[in-house]
């Protein structure tokens, strides 16, 4: 039998209840298919940091490295850590030190789902550069606390971090409707943004296939409230692709919709599956988080692993519960779980 080894992270909040739901699914459909998932579980979570003073121990990205793949919950405490701490402590360095340059995130309405636009016929893949960018962590305070106090943090761009993740993109438009819009805003932004435009033009020209549209972020942000239904794939900077993909979780009907994969296409690093949301400390320990982000994040994780048959099983079982309304009942995590484990 064909044996996976999965690092399970749960986190934080609804990040351990929606994780909890995605294994019980990828466990029913990796059984139907004739597979093993071998889980590790992981404690790293801000109640780890308040016991040992990190997030996860100094040798956690070694330990990691030696998975197929990681399925994470969500990470951050606010109340008792703060956030930069803690997602610094664990979630980013993950994106990071594996390479996890293309965060793959689609936006699409389930069947049955009622969104909150009118246009429901909208199927957009945003990928985001998930390494550098904005995210660089490049900067520093100085004079702190001082009326003096000076900030920076530093965008750093590299022109193989842009290519790759265009180019990422140019190819995954070639395999759907052949349409790339380029998030931008070189209108302001006139050093980095302007090398991210040129390389754009330049693949445009690799990808003839490939009708390219450039978009200002703000345009964007619009559009996908207006116009969703004519965005095809969606490449965007770390920065503008996390905000992009909030909203467009929300078109999808909320946070509990969103899936997301940090790929790296080397098998060498395990790529990383989560929900685009976090961990929601407002509504967690209710039973009430949506737990189909986290369980399409697991699809997500077997097609990444070549499983595609034992993903789309998933992802049918997700649509026949959806589709009889369940999605907008209020149903327990529990509940919508149970339906979804009943179909498959
Ligand atoms: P959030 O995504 O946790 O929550 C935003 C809103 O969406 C909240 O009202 C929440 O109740 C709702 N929501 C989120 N997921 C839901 C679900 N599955 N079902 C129903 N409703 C859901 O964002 P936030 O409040 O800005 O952040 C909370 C914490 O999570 C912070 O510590 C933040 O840094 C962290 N965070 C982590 C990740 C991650 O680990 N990938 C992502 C985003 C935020
Ligand atoms: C996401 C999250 C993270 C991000 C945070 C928690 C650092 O919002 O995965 O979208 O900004 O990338
Ligand atoms: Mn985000």
């Amino acid at each position: 039998m064909k044996t996976y080894t999965v690092a399970v992270i749960p986190g934080d909040g609804i990040g351990v209840d929606v994780t909890k739901a995605a294994w019980q699914v990828l466990e029913k459909s990796a059984q139907k298919h004739g597979i093993h998932l071998q889980p590790s579980w992981f404690p790293w979570s801000c109640d780890y940091y308040l016991k040992h003073g990190m997030m996860m121990p100094k040798e956690g990205i070694a330990i990691l490295k030696q998975f197929n793949a990681i399925l994470l919950g969500a990470v951050g405490w606010p109340a008792q850590v703060p956030d930069n701490v803690s997602l610094h402590g664990l979630l980013l360095p993950i994106r990071q030190q594996f390479d996890l340059f293309a965060n793959v995130r689609p936006h699409r309405l389930l069947r049955g789902v009622q969104g909150p636009l009118r246009e429901a016929a909208f199927d957009i893949l945003c990928i985001r550069e998930n390494t550098e960018g904005e995210y660089s962590g490049a900067g520093g305070r100085i004079h702190q606390g001082t009326p003096q106090e000076v900030a920076v943090e530093t965008s750093i761009f590299t022109r193989h971090g842009v290519e790759r993740i265009l180019r990422f993109g140019f190819e995954a438009a070639r395999k759907r409707q052949k349409r790339l819009a380029s998030v931008t805003k070189s209108n302001a932004q006139k050093y980095t943004m302007v090398m991210w435009d040129e390389i754009t033009d330049t693949l445009a020209a690799e990808y003839p296939d490939v009708a390219v549209t450039r978009y200002h972020i703000d345009a964007m942000a619009a559009r996908f409230v207006m116009h969703p239904q004519t965005l095809d794939v969606v490449v965007a900077s770390n920065l503008f692709g996390d905000i992009l993909t909030d909203l467009g979780a929300a078109i999808q009907g909320g946070l509990g919709y969103a899936a997301s994969a940090n790929l790296n296409p080397d098998p060498a690093f395990p790529s990383m599956f989560e929900p685009v949301h976090g961990s929601a400390p407002d509504i967690a320990g209710k039973n009430i988080a949506n737990p189909i982000a986290a369980i399409w994040s697991g699809a997500l994780m077997l097609e990444h692993l070549g499983e595609t048959s034992a993903a789309n099983d998933i992802m049918q079982a997700v649509e026949r519960v959806t589709a009889e309304g369940l999605g907008n009942q209020a149903l327990s995590t529990d509940a919508l779980t149970t339906a979804i484990l009943h179909q498959l």
